[in-house]
């Protein structure tokens, strides 16, 4: 198991020509470490051409979100079956994008998270807290009650699911959480996991305006184990930054 992951979150940017110059970026690196997996999650429409393009040996493919049910009459939806036959791995679920546009409860999210790894897939798992439950001092209770919920008997294909801790007040902000505030809540997320599934080592990435230049100082703080970059994963270079900062760090 690599000792990082870095994961880019493209959110719903690039058009396929951009999609193209990003991975032809990607691609030709030559530095990778495999220490420090590298993982992308561009919009759907872009997967199936780059499952053929990218280096699957270096570089992982992830779904940005997924549906809960199957098949079926979901007009507009996608399923798990899907991301696994266009070569995708990954799949991020419970972003607070789609919590807070797309109104997506953690009962949803659980049976998101259920199906997807029941299907084989790596799950991202997204949990945090708003600026306001931060000064109310719940943060910890939030994060505990999402993780509940969101992993209600949730017991099989644990080594396949990561956790990405994103305070949705630092997400494209440009507010970064502090080296204390990740800390503290990182280590309260690590002990959570660790009395729930025994011996276990699920990743816990950050994700919030994370980039090149404070990518190390975060990567370093024990606990995290990788990031989840939105805004600075679009410019390739800024994204190898970030990949080498971990890289720095082995
Ligand atoms: P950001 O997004 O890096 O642009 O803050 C992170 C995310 O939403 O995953």
């Amino acid at each position: 198991m690599s000792k990082y992951l870095i994961a880019g979150n493209w959110k719903m940017n690039t058009n396929l020509d951009d999609a193209k110059r990003i991975s032809n970026v990607l691609h030709s690196y030559k530095n990778f470490d495999s220490e420090v997996e590298m993982l992308i999650c561009p919009p759907f429409t872009h997967l199936n051409f780059m499952s053929e393009l990218l280096d699957m040996s270096r570089i992982s493919l992830g779904a940005q979100n997924v549906y809960s049910e199957t098949e079926g009459a979901y007009t507009g939806e996608i399923s798990n079956d899907m991301l696994v036959s266009v070569g995708c791995e990954y799949v991020i679920i419970g972003h607070s994008e789609r919590r807070i546009i797309f109104s997506e409860n953690n009962e949803l999210i659980n049976k998101k998270v259920t199906n997807s790894l029941k299907a084989g897939l790596r799950v991202i798992l997204c949990i945090g807290e708003t600026m306001q439950e931060r000064e109310e001092g719940r943060t910890n209770s939030i994060l505990g009650s999402q993780l509940d919920d969101c992993l209600n008997k949730v017991e099989f294909n644990i080594e396949n699911l990561k956790v990405a801790y994103e305070p949705v007040w630092a997400i494209g902000t440009g507010k970064t959480a502090t080296n204390e505030q990740i800390s503290d809540t990182h280590d309260f997320i690590s002990d959570y996991l660790k009395k729930r599934y025994e011996n276990s080592h699920i990743k816990i990435l950050y994700g919030g305006s994370m980039n090149s230049t404070n990518a190390k100082e975060i990567l370093s703080i024990e606990n995290v184990n990788g990031g989840l970059i939105g805004g600075a994963s679009l410019n390739p270079e800024s994204f190898l930054e970030i990949y080498n900062s971990a890289i720095e760090l082995i």
